[in-house]
């Protein structure tokens, strides 16, 4: 046995998320929980962005604390595909990869941990946590007759989305006509129209679509884990969830949303030491924060599209003037490869225009300026990270979805929980100038700045001691990951 004899008895959860940064964030918050709640935690990035966190945040970041450890495996990706993919990586690459490649570079970094532990270094693994799409954890799992909780990253309905893809691909939707009908033979959806569906779920998909292969396999492996969680909140997607659970065998928990969670945990001298233990892919810039200090309350207007969005160049143009010509102060975060096969390119006219109101930069910490009191809202790509956080700050948001879940997270933000205005896919600069004022100073953004502010109370109020959220997650500890131990 080590030197610490209670250090070793702790429960000691092996945590892996989907390697892109709309999933890293979720695990990594969750892993923060489980650490507050007395977890030894094993957190296993791939060796491609477990490089690219130590470069952006600092190899000091990840030392320190001696029971949350970063364990890496490859992604199982020629070095040429990283060459290619510098910045975000190929989400479709990965999807052939991960499945294929995975299991067995994982199942050896369990024997060196299991060797660690024989010899008293660490605690012996206990239970896994693993995002829904990494599956291949499940089969590692159950060899070893361990415990394995999925955590499904996005929405409720993006969930059901991809699990009535046979429904919708074989029986409903026969033409390109039929994507205007309403979708209203999945039970719990509300408002959505087939287009707001993902491509690879309706008539656009053909049967062996790698996505749809892809999405069919992971879930069907899903339903063998011990138990599923998904970031989101009973008020919020109660009939999605409830109709999921008719779905699935195994039990399912509700334990988000994770960014309010955090913040309704109270700051003990740990919770302060897992502060500096970030996920950003992209080194975080920390002066647009002292300039949102230089500005009035509820003044700047946000504009991020995640980690993965591209859009063309026209597209940014459109952007840009509309924001250059609503003549609000924003805050506008361009990764380096938003643009499609390209460098991004805004003329000296933009710049010369917007130099005393406009703060561009490449990447930053988007809970903090969500957070932060100058901020009056939110145009983004409706990522479900982007629109929770949005969600728990309070903020109203402009949509722009650019693919996947995001047009069905899109329309529940507008039209069933009427926080956010949708923008047209064929953005113009006249629309985004108008709906930029609407939402900073007109009626309609007034109304939904106070439906953000009701969501963000009930957000708080279930992931407080004694709320639905908090309560799941004391069960899932106890019931699913401690269970045995
Ligand atoms: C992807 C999918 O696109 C999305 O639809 C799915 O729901 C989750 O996975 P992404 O496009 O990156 O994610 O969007 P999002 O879910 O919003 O996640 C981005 C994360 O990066 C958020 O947690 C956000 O806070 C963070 N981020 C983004 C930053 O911290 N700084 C930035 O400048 C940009």
């Amino acid at each position: 046995m080590g030197s610490n004899e209670g250090e070793m008895k702790k429960p000691h959860v092996v945590m892996t998320p989907f390697p892109a940064q709309g999933h890293i964030n979720p695990m990594l918050k969750l892993a923060k929980l489980l650490h507050l709640r007395g977890f030894h935690i094993t957190f296993v990035n791939t060796e491609f962005n477990h490089t690219r966190l130590l470069k952006s945040r600092g190899v000091k970041a990840f030392d320190g604390l001696p029971d949350f450890q970063f364990e890496t495996i490859p992604d199982g990706l020629p070095p040429t595909a990283h060459d290619h993919h510098n910045d975000s990586q190929n989400v479709h690459l990965l999807f052939q990869s991960i499945p294929k490649n995975c299991l067995l570079p994982f199942q050896n970094l369990l024997a060196r941990l299991d060797h660690s532990a024989s010899s008293g270094l660490i605690p012996p693994v206990t239970c896994f946590v693993s995002d829904a799409i990494m599956s291949f954890t499940v089969e590692a799992a159950q060899n070893l007759g361990l415990p394995i909780l999925l955590l499904w990253t996005a929405s409720a309905s993006g969930c059901l989305c991809v699990l009535h893809f046979r429904t919708t691909l074989l029986q409903k939707l026969t033409d390109e006509s039929s994507l205007e009908r309403e979708v209203d033979w999945i039970p719990g959806f509300k408002n959505i129209k087939a287009k707001y569906l993902p491509p690879f779920v309706t008539t656009q998909a053909d049967p062996n679509d790698l996505k749809l292969r892809f999405f069919k396999a992971e879930m069907k492996r899903a339903n063998r884990a011990s138990a599923i969680c998904f970031n989101t909140f009973d008020e919020l997607e109660s009939e999605e969830m409830k109709a999921l659970s008719s779905m699935f065998t195994c039990p399912l928990y509700t334990i988000g949303p994770l960014p309010s969670f955090l913040t309704q945990t109270p700051h003990t001298n740990s919770h302060l030491e897992l502060t500096s233990l970030g996920s950003s892919l992209w080194k975080e810039d920390t002066e647009c924060l002292h300039w949102l200090q230089s500005q009035k309350p509820k003044s700047v207007f946000y504009v991020n599209f995640g980690s993965i969005t591209v859009m063309s160049p026209q597209q940014l143009y459109e952007f840009a003037w509309g924001l250059a010509n609503s003549k609000k102060t924003f805050l506008w975060i361009i990764r380096p490869d938003l643009v499609n096969g390209g460098s991004v390119i805004l003329s000296p006219e933009f710049h010369n225009e917007t130099k005393d109101r406009g703060f561009i930069t490449s990447w930053c910490d988007q809970e903090k300026v969500l957070n932060h009191p100058s901020i009056g809202g939110f145009l983004t790509h409706c990522g479900w990270n982007s629109l929770t956080e949005s969600l728990c700050a309070g903020v109203p948001m402009a949509c722009w979805p650019f693919r996947g879940d995001q047009p069905a997270n899109c329309r529940y933000a507008c039209t069933v929980w009427e926080i956010g205005i949708e923008i047209d896919n064929d953005v113009k600069k006249e629309e985004v100038e108008k709906l930029v004022i609407e939402l900073m100073e007109g009626e309609k953004g007034k109304k939904m700045r106070e439906k953000a502010l009701e969501w963000k109370k009930m957000a708080e109020e279930d992931t407080r001691t004694g709320g639905s959220s908090y309560v799941n997650l004391e069960s899932v500890i106890k019931d699913v990951l401690l269970k045995g131990h």
